[in-house]
């Protein structure tokens, strides 16, 4: 990532607009949107997304006409461009010429032209349409004034990630003869000795279409590895036109938050500015989590730089199977926590509301009804707002504690058949991150290959592959002090998906001191009895079956806390008995040189700590074993949690940790809702509750209201104030 000026506006403002597509519209329209749009404050429109079809009517005849026009209408009202490469919707005319430009999917079926997204990844018609429009588009307005970055494509992968078609799996042979060299390597790492899939020829394997049953989980990452690869190549393919023709704009795509398909750490490397699209459904009560947690990830992509939001909607989507508007307020309040977060830029899809289309009803800054809206205010108050806290561009956000997010060993994790299904992206990153956002202690979200000094905690959750250079790298850490927490499932696969054999945690183990030597999970899931009959169980006849103990039908775990420091953790947050719960994941852990035999569960050495074990109140068969464990290592610690645990239980141990490691943890005690978080010189409070919450011991300005605030304020509902400790 090159590093660009701090501000990507010339009036060092934060960006503020949307996506506009002024194409479906007239031209008095035109014209009435750059008014209304000063009147709201934007600075920043990204154009020309969807614009294919009109830019390029038939091959190689190019209309930019209609775009200059509208360009230079923006740049004599002040309106900034992240001018689009379009080619994120190709024409009808691509897909006339060769069907085969067209994506299959794993079914074996053809994906029609009449929706979007309609372009096979191996293409070679789209690829070099794509990259001729976009050097074209260099040429005619790398120069223009209101140009001031490039939005390439939109969304990659988004409908169609992989493709299934002939040309791909062509494509695919050739990439894994690349990486493989020979094919008997192949066969080892794939495992393809097991129902005999061994190849003799790359030119022998397939996409991975429909099967009979169960994939090759191997054969399935690498394809997900290749298509990511296509897709980053059809990116750098445009990114080089731009690139050669305007070295100093800088260039952009637009994530998906935490979106399995492409390892946005790689992606990161090849963009100037990180930006994100996202949609948190204000139905859910994690909507204000889904924002931090998504902000945080989006700051580290871009090592710490600020990023954009590129979109979210003022109101509802039209894409789920109900659509809740966002509440009063909640636009702005949302908005302010990126900006909080690092964000340089607040942009919406889309400036207006579309008359006709799939869209139709999906929310915009200027809606349907127009100025009527009762979204119109808000859109112009945030306008303001942002203008108020513009100081925070291009600051940075500090935090003690990172996770660890890999999308790799998420991707496998995934694909991993066994033993248990597993969840949405980055799940225990995500629960882990939450704990830490209700107690108001900032946290990175970092990769396996971020520098890992100066962070007083380091959480690796659920990173499924063994790797042995972040192994080395946290061992590293703990020495010098750092808290190492590393939580099931880690470790079990290598970056083939082969089991790590002896023990999982494989390079983790001597750093944690122990190894996992099976897993247990549960299946409460299972609600019939038995594998043939459907039949309820009756106590009073079945009198064997009344006698067999099944606790792996049960939804959790329960913990028997062993230390007394997270015992009076839990006490604080008022459960007063030693007692935790976790999940459904289980595993039996050892310690890597046992002092007695292993088969016992005290079978610990002098050097682990047993912080909580697995109870046996269900009739759990861990019951004994070691569920938590710690381990001093120099000035650190390592710390292995062999089970999925619940909110409560995550906090009091967070709790532990935390004062182990000196986390300020002062922003636990703000009231209910109330979200503190500092970036640069300014603290953002974000009341993301219903009432107006007083708080005290503040000093400063409040850039957004303007007051100077000595000791006591009050934060409206759903409202931020934005504190400036540098006197006026
Ligand atoms: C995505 C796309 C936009 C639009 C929105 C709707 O983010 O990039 O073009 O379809 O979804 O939420
Ligand atoms: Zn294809």
């Amino acid at each position: 990532m090159k590093d660009m000026t701090a501000s990507i506006l010339p009036s060092g403002q934060i960006c503020y607009g949307g996506d506009w597509n002024p194409d479906q519209w007239p031209e008095e329209t035109v014209t009435e949107d750059i008014a209304l749009m000063k009147e709201a404050g934007v600075n920043l429109v990204s154009l020309a997304i969807f614009s294919w079809a009109k830019l390029e009517p038939e091959k190689g005849r190019y209309h930019f006409a209609w775009l200059r026009d509208i360009m230079d209408q923006c740049a004599e009202a002040g309106i900034y461009v992240d001018l689009a490469t379009g080619t994120a919707s190709p024409p009808v005319w691509i897909a006339r010429e060769d069907r085969s430009s067209l994506p299959v999917d794993v079914h074996g079926t053809r994906l029609e032209f009449g929706s979007r997204q309609q372009y096979c990844p191996s293409s070679p018609l789209y690829r070099d349409r794509s990259r001729a429009l976009a050097r074209a588009l260099a040429e005619e307005f790398g120069d223009h004034p209101a140009l001031v970055m490039w939005h390439v494509n939109n969304e990659y992968g988004c409908h169609t990630l992989q493709c299934y078609c002939d040309n791909c799996e062509r494509e695919f042979q050739e990439w894994l003869e690349r990486k493989y060299q020979s094919i008997d390597e192949l066969n080892d790492a794939w495992n393809t000795h097991f129902w005999a899939q061994k190849y003799t020829d790359f030119s022998q394997i397939h996409a991975p279409r429909d099967m009979p049953t169960f994939k090759n989980a191997a054969h399935e990452l690498d394809y997900w590895r290749f298509s990511d690869a296509q897709l980053l190549r059809l990116y750098l393919a445009e990114v080089n036109e731009l690139r050669s023709q305007t070295p100093s704009i800088p260039i952009t795509t637009n994530f998906m938050g935490e979106f399995e398909g492409l390892d946005y750490w790689e992606w990161a490397q090849h963009v100037d500015i990180v930006s994100d699209d996202s949609y948190p459904d204000p139905a859910l009560v994690g909507g204000a989590h889904e924002v931090a947690f998504t902000a945080d990830l989006m700051r580290n992509l871009g090592g710490g730089k600020p990023f954009i939001l590129m979109e979210q909607v003022t109101s509802a989507v039209q894409w789920r199977p109900q659509n809740t508007p966002k509440r009063p307020g909640q636009f702005a309040l949302w908005s302010m926590q990126r900006v909080a977060r690092g964000a340089d830029g607040v942009l919406q899809f889309q400036w207006r509301q579309s008359p006709g289309g799939a869209e139709t009803f999906h929310g915009a800054m200027v809606m349907h009804s127009g100025k009527r809206s009762r979204f119109w205010p808000e859109v112009t108050q945030l306008g303001r707002d942002l203008d108020a806290v513009s100081d925070v561009v291009g600051g940075r956000v500090e935090a003690d504690v990172a996770i660890v997010v890999d999308w790799d060993a998420m991707r496998a994790r995934k694909l991993s058949v066994g033993p248990i299904e597993a969840g949405e992206s980055f799940a225990a990153a995500r629960a882990w991150h939450r704990t830490l956002w209700e107690r108001n202690v900032t946290c990175d979200l970092i990769s396996r290959d971020s520098d890992l000094s100066g962070y007083r905690v380091v959480i690796v959750p659920e990173v499924f592959i063994d790797y042995p250079d972040l192994a080395r790298r946290l061992e590293a850490a703990a020495e010098a002090g750092t808290q190492v927490v590393v939580a099931a499932p880690t470790g079990v696969v290598n970056e083939s998906m082969r089991a790590i054999l002896g023990g999982y945690l494989g390079s983790l183990a001597d750093l944690l001191g122990v190894v996992v030597t099976d897993h247990a999970v549960r299946s409460p899931d299972v609600a019939r009895w038995s594998k043939s009959d459907q039949a309820v169980f009756d106590h009073r006849v079945d009198r064997i079956t009344r006698a067999v103990g099944v606790p792996g039908a049960q939804p959790h775990h329960a913990l028997e806390v062993t230390s007394p420091a997270l015992e009076r953790a839990l006490d604080t947050i008022g459960s007063p008995t030693p007692l935790m719960t976790s999940g459904m994941w289980g595993e039996y852990v050892q310690a890597t040189q046992p002092a007695s035999a292993a088969t016992e569960p005290m079978w610990l050495n002098d050097e682990v700590e047993v912080i909580a074990q697995f109870s046996g109140r269900d009739g759990c068969d861990l019951a004994g074993w070691p569920a938590i464990t710690r381990r001093q290592v120099g000035k650190g610690a390592a710390w292995y949690i062999a089970t999925d645990l619940e909110a409560v239980s995550r906090d009091a141990l967070l709790r532990v940790i935390g004062a182990y490691a000196r986390v300020d943890t002062t922003g636990a005690d703000l009231p209910d809702g109330i979200e503190r978080v500092r970036r640069a010189d300014i603290t953002f409070y974000l009341n993301h509750s219903d009432r107006a919450v007083q708080l005290s011991g503040i000093v400063g300005r409040d850039l957004i209201s303007g007051h100077q605030v000595s000791g006591h304020a009050v934060i409206a509902p759903r409202s931020t104030m934005a504190v400036t400790h540098t006197d006026d």
